[in-house]
């Protein structure tokens, strides 16, 4: 059976990274993707990219709006494998830690919590409120994964592009998904 990812898109910076994100579950096989986008991210896509919302859309599998409440994802029985938002803005943090679902996205991982299901949110602000730690530190305890987009060096990246490779395909590897494309540190001489 295909694994179902659901793919939330929120208005922080780091288009590129959602994107990268869809090229990359569409060439892996047996994965379906379901797409939702808020408003402030299909602002934040014009700002950022030369692509328009529609081009995103199309490599996902299913599509949603942010405001149809009565998809299929927005509710718990309808089975998925799990929930990425990448970028998640520190707005949609605080919707979920506060229960308050007012947009088909916010909806979504609210359902993966309560199913306790894989939810991985790829946050991104510098620096960090105190609010937005204690949002993160609350959503961690209630099970999410806290990825934010962090640069690595060991990975030895050349361009922007192996920097966003990298930290999407660690997003991956939590639903068990190899891109193929993620330079694992395979360990080296050395000591402190
Ligand atoms: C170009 C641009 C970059 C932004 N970057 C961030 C960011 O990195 N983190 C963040 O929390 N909000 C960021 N924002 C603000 C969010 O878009 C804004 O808070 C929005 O209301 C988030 O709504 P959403 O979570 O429903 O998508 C950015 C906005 C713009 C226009």
């Amino acid at each position: 059976m295909k694994k179902k990812i659901v793919v939330g898109i929120s208005g922080a910076s780091g288009m590129p990274a959602a994107w990268c994100l869809l090229r990359m579950l569409k060439e892996v096989p047996d994965v379906e993707s379901h797409l939702v986008l808020t408003k402030a991210a299909e602002l934040t896509i014009g700002y950022e990219t030369e692509k328009r919302v529609e081009d995103f859309r199309a490599l996902a599998d299913v599509n949603y709006d942010a405001g149809e409440m009565g998809a299929a994802i927005a509710s718990g029985s309808f089975h998925t494998d799990g929930m990425i938002i990448v970028p998640c803005s520190m707005k949609t943090i605080a919707g979920i830690a506060g229960g308050y679902t007012d947009n088909l996205l916010l909806r979504a991982a609210d359902c993966m919590i309560k199913e306790r299901r894989r939810l991985v949110l790829m946050v991104r602000e510098c620096p960090f409120s105190r609010i937005h730690l204690r949002n993160m530190e609350f959503l961690a305890e209630c099970g999410a994964d806290i990825m934010p987009m962090m640069m690595t060096f060991y990975n030895r990246p050349e361009s922007i592009e192996d920097m966003v490779v990298h930290v999407v395909s660690k997003a991956l590897e939590r639903f068990q998904i190899d891109t193929g494309r993620y330079k694992r540190w395979a360990g080296k001489k050395g000591e402190v």
